[in-house]
């Protein structure tokens, strides 16, 4: 008989098969992981890491509002796998608890959520995090740069979630904010790096935009 990670395996596949807008299923199979890597690390419950990890986004607000609230998604699927009702309610808050929300972002409450929660803000930044900004501004009709647009810094959730800006200010908005946001030691050793990356980046853009090389 198949286990519980096979079949949530199979059921993200399902659920972000023609996604494009930065949450496609190879994102919740890089979250899955890393979490998992990060979880051995910390020495934190694998199981519940690894089904946050891959149920993480399929409630995701953006993708499925009527869902988002009450994680009907990850809540069918874990009942249907017959998880413990007191381990779904964890679940169900690690994913609850994950998603940056400028100034009002929230340090998951358990060792597991943190494990997740760093999993998922690895995947938005470093190269891989270029990419997925980049995808999704183009899906969003973004602007990749403007220079009369500047970036509007320290926004509250309700703030970064109604603003509409370039995807290089996205850099400046959201992702060179995560190195510091990191809760485990494993994590912040791999942002450092990948930080110092997109930093190189956006200076050799904006050299490459003045002329400059
Ligand atoms: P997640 O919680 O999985 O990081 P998000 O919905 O916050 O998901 O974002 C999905 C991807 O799109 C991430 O890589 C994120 O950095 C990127 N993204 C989100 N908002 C913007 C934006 N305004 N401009 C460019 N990229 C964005
Ligand atoms: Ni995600």
């Amino acid at each position: 008989m198949k286990n519980i990670i096979d079949n949530a395996l199979e059921y993200v596949k399902g659920v972000f098969e023609t996604d494009y807008s930065g949450h496609d299923f190879f994102h919740t199979f890089r979250v899955y992981k890393m979490a998992t890597h990060i979880a051995i690390k910390e020495k934190a419950n694998l199981e519940i890491v690894q089904l946050a990890a891959l149920l993480h986004d399929v409630d995701d607000i953006k993708l499925s509002p009527e869902t988002h609230i009450k994680k009907d998604k990850a809540r069918s699927f874990l009942i249907a796998n017959n998880v413990d009702e007191t381990v779904i309610d964890t679940i169900c808050q690690i994913i609850d608890e994950i998603s940056y929300r400028g100034t009002d972002s929230i340090i998951p409450k358990t060792l597991e959520g943190k494990c997740v929660q760093d999993s998922d803000r690895l995947d938005a930044i470093g190269a891989i995090g270029i990419a997925r900004a980049f995808a999704y501004g183009g899906n969003h009709n973004r602007a990749i740069y403007n220079p009369d647009v500047g970036p509007k810094l320290n926004m509250s959730a309700e703030e970064y979630n109604n603003h509409i800006s370039t995807t290089i200010n996205h850099f400046y908005e959201k992702l060179f904010n995560l190195k510091d946001l990191m809760n485990t030691d494993s994590a912040k050793n791999i942002a450092q790096a990948r930080e110092m990356y997109m930093k190189d980046y956006v200076s050799e853009f904006m050299d490459e935009w003045e002329g400059i090389k």
